[in-house]
């Protein structure tokens, strides 16, 4: 727990934080720290983990709850130091370890020890967790301590609040760290104040908080009147009423604090009677009669006494002027003198309050008692405790008495136990570190224990011999007693003893001391008496039968039937310290020490003497020596490391190996030297601190270059982190783009899937009625066979092969469709027409009706197109156009004629006129025959030009049929039919056709397929048409 980088980081600002960081160990150093600190107002300096305290005399705005909580649960070096980083420290120690501990506070009177003890209690009850079970019990123990304040505390010269007995309280944790109870062990209280002040001094507080506090009633029920002046026990010091204290409202806490601890009415009322007693007794005056016995002054005081203790008032008187005498068979009372009934009355009043003390105390243990175990869920066995020792420091007055004899030796055995504790702690350390031990040069005390406390041989062994013996026992036989047994102590000297120089500091009857803190010289008178501390048995019977419960109490637990000589108070004391060290050994100690900073209670005072005096006596030098047995600092490789890595390059920026050997390169490194460190199996030891500190000015510098390195570090990886961050914002939002693509691709993919799964079942269905299955594949089919007819018309009329196959649900539709189409096709086509074209093509669907699948060479014909005329009106002769003119010309071609007999051709024109054909030769016409006269035409179903026109013929000198051949037979012939309106007079024959040449003369014309188209008379008389065959499409 050694860590001591805050020490380490502060030791320039103010002095040094930790004592044993001190390069020279001398008590010039440590007061002069003392002393620089002191001045800013810094109290608390450790030496390791004890406390020194300065007292400021002042308010310091160093324990508030905001200080609280500053330190709680941090590292005990982290912070500069103070009184609750030891609490705090202890307490989680506790929690952790499971262990017991003690604080012991220690120093003069008025050093601050009771205050630091109500800080420590005050920061525990703030900071442990709390219940409303451990609310009370943290209430109680807070309020235990102005009931006993006020009964155990006495305004002295030295502190107006002096603890006037040494206290041990005990905090109980449970294991979650609860405060569940406390108790409270009491140590020699000073009873003689009671009865005696020094001057300036006060009696306990109590009974000034009663006289000046107490209501009138309860005044007057106690027999008191509201005067400090009028008691005795109360104005020895001549200092009743101090303008530091206020009785009236102290008086007021103590009986709030009386019902928090749930004092009841009895136990209030008797405990005020008790202390009431007291002051009443304090007032019990004696007289000497004739012989010089004492006699009572008056009664009334005594009567007030017997009436609050509840014990009868002759016995009483008996008993404070009387000594009862067992003889053998019957008791003699012998008659006190007057200082021998002071004595006595002295006696009681002490025996009564220091009993009444004891009883609060245990009263108060009750109160506070862990009740835990009444909770199930609790196991009260599992609770530690921090035991707060307030014990007084070593006390060197001018005149010192049996009190300090026993303080002085207290402070000893404590000494002695710091020195067993951190002795053996160390050890223990330096073994469990595998580190040779070296023998620490430091005083132990254990020879000045002894000198007091060893059996037979000791001091309170002869003092309390001299007690017992038989004869006249006096101070000054109890002091030869010891010059003959401690003759040749080396810490023992008397007056007879001592050499020539010391025999002048030392008076007859006293004897010194060399205390591990210094020297002290004590007096004998009185000590006898002081440790006998005796009560005449007939008064301890008389307050056995008490009235008052708490009196009755007392006492009846002092066994008076008993004969042997009841323990003395060295003895008690010395047993009761014995069980306390006993107990304290089995805890880790943690120490406080105070000092006083001025004698006169003033703030920013620092008296060096004083102080040189109290470092002394509270062996402060002692404690760090053995503080810094060996080796000034230890710590853990891994924190050493920790810190300091950054002064070795091989351990910069990371130490990736074992860290004792990173520690073993890092102080190689550094420099040091065999002697200056110690390498323990988990710790670097240090000697001297000045090797430590030559470490920490390299780290402080190194810091500052690290701090720019590493600024520029991290300002890269700052920008770096914020790229990186930048990047997985990225990567982040192209892994979520991507999975939305897929999901979106995959809902994609299972629609397509989903869709096709469905078709392909529409498909098979295909066939089927309209269903919820395939109506929608049936009506895709639909609409892609539309839009592809669509794209996939014919373009022609004449196209009669683009049409796309239907499916089978639209066969008929598509039929009405392709009709439709057709007939719109058709219908734009006519429309598109022009009116030759037109005219023409209606003359066409006259020839198509005429001779289509009759004659051979007529498909070839269609696409001929028709003319008006194949011969221009100039072409004819004028004579004959002055013959026709007023028959209108519609139509003339060239034709060849064949004569009637012998078939020979004949070039000629053929004129169609609107009422009859011309055949014309030049200027001549040679026949005309009138459309009326048309008997029929006829031609051969070959693909000749041959035309037949039969023409009626009555007279038989008239010209018969005429026969020609036309090379536009089909237009000429549809001119013909149309102009004549014959339509139905053309015949379209096979083989031959007859023909009459003259009236009654008939002949034929016969018609064959050859190679070659000729046409000549055959051998039978007949025309002979052979026509070539006309290749069929
Ligand atoms: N930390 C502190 N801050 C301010 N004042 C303090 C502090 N400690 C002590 N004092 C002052 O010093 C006085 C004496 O302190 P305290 O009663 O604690 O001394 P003590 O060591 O218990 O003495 P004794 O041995 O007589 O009981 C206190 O009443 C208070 O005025
Ligand atoms: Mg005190």
């Amino acid at each position: 727990r050694l860590d001591m980088e805050g020490a380490l980081t502060a030791r320039d600002r103010v002095g040094i934080q930790d004592f044993v960081l001190l390069d020279e160990t001398t008590e010039v150093a440590v007061i002069s720290n003392l002393k620089k600190r002191f001045s800013k107002d810094l109290i608390y300096t450790y030496i390791g983990t004890l406390i020194v305290s300065v007292n400021p005399y002042k308010d310091l705005d160093i324990y508030s709850k905001k200080q609280m909580d500053v330190y709680m649960g941090v590292n005990f070096f982290e912070l500069p130091p103070h009184i609750y980083a030891l609490a705090d420290n202890a307490y989680h120690t506790m929690l952790t370890e499971f262990n017991n501990h003690f604080i012991l506070i220690s120093g003069e009177s008025g050093a601050g020890k009771t205050e630091a003890s109500k800080k420590i209690l005050q920061y525990y009850a703030v900071s442990c967790p709390s219940t409303t079970l451990m609310n009370t019990v943290r209430d109680k123990m807070l309020m235990s301590n102005p009931v006993l304040e006020a009964f155990g505390n006495a305004k002295t010269l030295k502190n107006d609040n002096s603890s006037r007995f040494g206290k041990y309280m005990d905090i109980q944790f449970d294991s979650q760290g609860d405060a569940v109870g406390g108790h409270i062990l009491n140590y020699l209280l000073e009873k003689s104040r009671v009865v005696h002040q020094n001057h300036g001094e006060r009696n306990f507080h109590v009974f000034y908080q009663l006289v000046e506090g107490g209501s009138d009633d309860l005044l007057t029920q106690l027999g008191l009147e509201r005067d400090v002046q009028h008691y005795y026990y109360l104005t020895q010091g001549e200092c009743a009423i101090v303008s530091s204290i206020n009785d009236k409202n102290d008086w007021k806490s103590v009986k709030n604090a009386l019902q928090v601890i749930e004092f009841d009415e009895t136990n209030t009322n008797h405990l005020f009677r008790v202390v009431a007693s007291v002051l009443h007794l304090g007032n019990v005056h004696f007289d000497p009669d004739s012989k010089g016995h004492a006699l009572l002054k008056n009664n009334t005081e005594l009567n007030w006494v017997s009436d609050l203790l509840g014990v009868d008032a002759n016995s009483l008187k008996e008993g404070l002027t009387f000594r009862k005498i067992e003889a053998k068979t019957e008791q003699v009372l012998s008659p006190f003198t007057i200082d021998h009934a002071i004595y006595v009355r002295d006696a009681l009043a002490k025996a009564i309050y220091g009993q009444t003390f004891t009883w609060l105390v245990n009263r108060i243990n009750e109160s506070m008692e862990n009740k835990c175990q009444f909770w199930s869920y609790k196991d009260s066995s599992r609770k530690t405790v921090i035991g707060l020792l307030d014990i007084y420091g070593f006390e060197v007055f001018y005149v010192n008495s049996f009190e300090q004899f026993c303080i002085n030796y207290c402070n000893e055995k404590l000494q002695q136990l710091f020195i067993q504790l951190t002795l053996k702690a160390e050890q223990e350390e330096y073994e469990a570190e595998g580190i040779e031990w070296e023998p620490v040069q430091f005083f132990n005390n254990k020879i000045i224990c002894d000198l007091v406390e060893e059996k037979h041989r000791g001091i309170i062994s002869i003092l309390d011999e001299e007690c017992l013996r038989p004869g006249d026992a006096t101070d000054l036989t109890f002091l030869e007693r010891l010059e003959e047994k401690m003759g040749n102590h080396p810490h023992f000297v008397t007056h007879k003893l001592a050499d020539k120089m010391t025999r002048k500091t030392l008076e007859r009857g006293d004897f010194r001391l060399l205390h591990y803190a210094g020297e002290v010289t004590y007096c004998v008178v009185g000590k006898l008496d002081k440790n006998n501390d005796l009560l005449y048995r007939n008064i301890t019977n008389l307050v056995c039968q008490s009235k008052n419960t708490i009196v009755r109490e007392c006492f009846s637990a002092v066994d008076t039937t008993n004969k042997r000589r009841p323990e003395t108070v060295a003895t008690q004391f010395k047993n009761s310290l014995q069980k306390l060290t006993e107990m304290l050994m089995a805890k880790e100690a943690w120490y406080i020490r105070c000092l006083k900073s001025n004698e006169s209670k003033q703030p920013g005072q620092f008296d060096e003497a004083l102080i040189r005096h109290q470092v002394k006596y509270l062996g402060l030098m002692e404690h760090l020596r053995v503080r810094r047995a060996g080796f000034a600092y230890r710590r853990k490789y891994e924190d050493f490391l920790k810190r300091y890595k950054p002064l070795c390059p091989a351990t910069w920026p990371h130490w990736r190996g074992i860290p004792a050997d990173g520690v073993e390169l890092l102080v190689q490194h550094l420099g040091y030297l065999p002697d200056e460190y110690k390498m323990g199996r988990t710790k670097i030891f240090i000697r001297h601190p000045r090797t430590l500190y030559a470490t920490e000015d390299a780290y402080e510098k190194c810091k500052h270059d690290l701090a720019s390195k590493l600024q520029a570090k991290y300002k890269g990886y700052k920008v770096k982190g914020e790229f990186k961050k930048q990047k997985e914002a990225a990567t982040k939002i192209e892994t979520c783009w991507r999975g939305a693509q897929a999901r979106k691709e995959k809902e994609n993919l299972n629609c397509i899937l989903f869709t096709c799964f469905r078709f392909i079942k529409a498909y098979i269905n295909r066939g089927e009625a309209k269903s919820t299955d395939n109506s929608e594949y049936l009506a895709f089919v639909r609409q892609s066979y539309l839009n592809r007819l669509k794209n996939n018309l014919p373009k022609t009329v004449l196209d009669k092969t683009t049409w796309l196959t239907p499916p089978a649900v639209l066969t008929e539709a598509s039929e009405i469709l392709r009709k439709l189409h057709y007939r719109l096709m058709v219908r734009k086509y006519v429309r598109g027409i022009p009116p030759q074209k037109k005219a023409q093509l209606q003359m066409k669907v006259v020839t198509s009706a005429i001779f289509k699948g009759k004659k051979e060479s007529y498909p070839p014909s269609i696409a001929q197109p028709f003319l008006d005329t194949r011969i221009s009106e100039q072409e004819i002769n004028i004579r004959v156009l002055s013959m026709i003119r007023n028959e209108q010309i519609k139509y003339s071609v060239p034709v060849i004629k064949y004569d009637r007999n012998g078939f020979k051709p004949r070039p000629r024109q053929l004129i169609l006129t609107k009422t009859a054909a011309h055949l014309v030769e030049e200027a001549k016409i040679k026949r005309r025959v009138s459309y009326s006269s048309l008997k029929g035409i006829s031609v051969s179903n070959l693909s000749d030009g041959i035309i037949v026109i039969h023409i009626t013929c009555e007279d038989p000198k008239q010209k018969g049929d005429l026969i020609i051949q036309c090379d536009h037979l089909y237009e000429f012939l549809t001119k013909l039919s149309i102009i004549a309106n014959k339509q139905d007079a053309i015949k379209v024959v096979q083989g031959s056709i007859k023909l009459e040449i003259q009236s009654g003369k008939e002949s034929a014309v016969d018609f064959t397929t050859g190679q070659e188209a000729m046409v000549y008379k055959a051998k039978n008389g007949h025309l002979m048409v052979v026509a070539t065959r006309t290749k069929t499409r």
